[in-house]
Order: C-alpha cells, then structure tokens, then sequence
C-alpha cells in the first residue's frame, strides 16, 4: 500500500500531546512527527526566527509523502500558519482555530482566557480568531513564559514550583471573571488536570484536543481518510532523542526516535 503520512511538528513534546490525540480518534492513520527540540521554546522568539523554523519543519516532514500538515504548536500557528498554507499544496491546520471555536460555544458569560506562550499572546491571534467567531466575547490573554520549558523538563501540575506559578496565573485569570479557559499551547495539555482544580468552575480548553475533529472532517470532505490496519508511527527530533524519549514516555509510551 501506498502510505500517506499525516505530518505533525512542534517544539517539543507538546506535538505528542496532540499526537496521542489523534491517534485515539484516528487508529489508522500513519504518522510522521517532528520535535524541533534544537530550537525549543518557540514561545520566547521573535516571529521572524519561528517562521524560519516552521519552514524547516515542514521541509524536513516534506521527506515524506504527505496528505496533510497539523501545526501541533500555538506559537508556530499563530506566527506561521498564513505562510504555510501559501507556500503548501496540501492541506496544512492549525490549531488555535478549533481551541478558538470551541471556547466560543462553551463560554456563557463570553469571557474567555487564554493561557499562551510570549509569542503567541503577542501575536494576537486568539484575539482575532475569537472576535472572527464572535465579536463580543472579552478576551484576556496572559503570556505564561516559563511553563513549556519546565514541561520540556519533565515538570507536570504535581511539582510544587508549577503549582505555585499555575496558582498565580489562574488566579489572575479568576479575577477578571472567565468563565472559560484556553490552553493555548500544546504543552500545557499535560496541565490541564491541575489548571481544573485550581479552577473548578471554570471550562479548560485544551487547545491539543480540539484540531483533531477539524482534521477528521478535513479527511473525511477530501476522501483522505485511511483505513491502513498497520500504520507507520515515525518520531523525529532535532536534538536530544534520549532526552526526549524520557519526556516523551509520560505521554507516549515505547516510541522509537530517530534524529534529523
Ligand atoms: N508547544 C508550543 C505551543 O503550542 C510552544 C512551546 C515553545 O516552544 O515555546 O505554543
């Protein structure tokens, strides 16, 4: 059979997040992933340097024959997305979208946070793909700096210093009275169980989740779907596979990983 991949890319481990998303609602569907861990975080760089990279990304996932590309990565969505879907003749998501359109159908009160990487909540892309679904929801974007890079290390909600900095953000975001919150990047997914409790009353949007139904119509519309009942897993990283792999095993479990 000739396999079609679905090519994948992040920073880091936050793209895993998004993978075991869809391979839970997809089974048969082969898979190439990217972790441009050399260069992660994306969050703390300009949006010239991220759109460099993502172009790399996609060259390197282009080695492979693709029948779509999912930016499993806020930052590189919100500074690259336009450009790669110019530049590509396949199908090529994001995922800031779908977090997006969710938040709007789940918020009542129309105030909704986003919890988001420097580069992403500079970009002001949430503000704009809310206010596209709905123009009178009040939007409160709180860059949060230091969590993909403690994620990256290993660190989850049970860790003290986590807990002690998501306390201080949720708090701030519990201030301005949201109803409903975004985690506006695919790290953070990993935080969502402890985002939750500090904020029982508030919806807690994974922004990891959400892509994979838009991709799933994507398929289903373009007759893409695959029904291979042994498809291809391929991880790749930029940097660091053993480090890597230890992160990654919280996530994702036996992967082979190779360096690109
Ligand atoms: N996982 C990425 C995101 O969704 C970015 C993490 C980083 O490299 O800063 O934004």
């Amino acid at each position: 059979m000739n396999k079609k991949y679905i090519g994948v890319f992040d920073s880091g481990i936050g793209g895993l997040t998004v993978v075991r998303n869809l391979i839970a609602q997809l089974p048969n569907e082969n898979i190439v992933f990217l972790a441009d861990t050399k260069n992660m975080p994306y969050g703390s760089r300009r949006r010239k340097q991220i759109v460099e990279f993502a172009l790399n990304d996609v060259a390197i996932l282009n080695r492979y024959d693709l029948k779509a590309i999912l930016i499993a990565c806020n930052t590189a969505d919100s500074a690259a997305r336009k450009i790669l879907q110019k530049q590509s003749d396949i199908p090529v998501l994001g995922v800031i979208e779908a977090a997006a359109r969710k938040a709007c159908t789940v918020s009542r009160n129309k105030k909704i946070g986003v919890m988001a990487t420097a580069a992403t909540t500079r970009s002001k892309e949430y503000e704009i793909v809310i206010h596209s679904f709905d123009e009178s929801v009040e939007v409160y974007s709180l860059a949060c700096p230091e969590l993909a890079v403690m994620i990256e290390k290993g660190k989850d909600g049970n860790d003290p210093e986590m807990n002690a900095i998501l306390t201080e953000y949720t708090d701030i975001l519990k201030l301005k009275g949201v109803d409903t919150i975004i985690l506006g990047c695919t790290h953070y997914d990993v935080l969502k169980e402890k985002v939750e409790e500090l904020l029982p009353e508030t919806a807690v949007i994974s922004s990891s989740a959400c892509a994979i139904e838009d991709l799933n119509e994507l398929l289903q519309k373009q007759d893409l779907l695959s029904d291979d009942p042994d498809p291809e897993k391929i991880y790749l990283v930029t940097a660091d596979p053993q480090g890597f792999k230890k992160t990654a095993s919280a996530i994702l479990n036996n992967i082979n990983i190779g360096m690109v």
